[in-house]
């Protein structure tokens, strides 16, 4: 049995969004981050694309959390292919309700991952993640409301030429039930159109409105600053 429920979507991963948030993330986080020198904790670090981006903007330790283990190996790579960042990232193989580290950081960055969270969890979520910033601390997370989706057929994301091979990603929505969506995805790697391997994978996230997540964080501590469209920053009292 495989635990890890990330393992079918690890090789695909880096096509996909390189191709997908990341250049946008590239571009608006840095100066989101600005000033911020003393300690950085990524939640949800996946592959590592968006800790080269914190690693770059800021020049103090980054705890890169990471539960899949799938994941975290890409990121570990990443890490082991430049030494001078991987001196000052931790990688912390856990979930996000046990962030632990050993100082208060000055801010906790966290770029598609809140997706992952009903809205019980993001209760506790707000309250960990205060714990673990130093006062006046920022927040920084990627959000925006919407549409209901609609459940559907399966329709291609992605498709991506590697040597002789073509690396397709197609998903479909299955239910809708509040902010929870259910979705199928399938992960095809074809060899002159052949289909050589197959993967599917169901999962459900959640897409709370940026109202409802306003009035959750208002409600743990923190204080709304601008941001661009698209990226959320909060803070706590300083
Ligand atoms: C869509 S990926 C985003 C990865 C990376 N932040 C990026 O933008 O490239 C979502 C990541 O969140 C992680 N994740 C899911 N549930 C989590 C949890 N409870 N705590 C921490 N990370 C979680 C997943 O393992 C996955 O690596």
């Amino acid at each position: 049995m495989n635990a890890d429920p990330l393992s079918a979507a690890v090789p695909f991963y880096d096509l996909l969004h390189d191709d997908g948030h990341v250049p946008v993330i590239r571009e608006l986080l840095p100066p989101l981050l600005a000033g911020v020198r003393h300690g950085v904790i990524e939640i949800g670090a996946g592959t590592g694309l968006i800790t080269e981006v914190i690693a770059r903007s800021t020049p103090g330790e980054i705890y890169a959390l990471e539960p899949s283990l799938g994941m975290r190996s890409v990121l570990l790579s990443r890490l082991a292919a430049d030494p001078g960042t991987r001196r000052r990232v931790t990688v912390l193989p856990c979930g996000a309700l046990d962030t632990e580290v050993d100082e208060p950081v000055e801010a906790v960055v966290m770029i598609s991952v809140l997706q992952s969270f009903p809205a019980a969890e993001r209760a506790e979520l707000w309250q960990v993640l205060a714990r673990q910033l130093r006062p006046g601390g920022r927040l920084v997370f990627n959000w925006r409301d919407r549409p209901t989706p609609v459940p559907g057929t399966l329709e291609p994301v992605g498709s991506y030429e590697v040597g002789r091979h073509t690396y397709e990603i197609a998903a479909q929505v299955l239910g809708v039930a509040g902010e929870s969506v259910t979705s199928r995805f399938v992960y095809r790697v074809r060899q002159r159109g052949v289909v050589i391997s197959e993967d599917e994978v169901v999962s459900t996230n959640h897409w709370p409105s940026t109202g409802v997540l306003a009035w959750e964080l208002k409600e743990s501590g923190f204080t709304w600053s601008p941001a661009p469209e698209g990226m959320q920053v909060w803070h706590l009292p300083g």
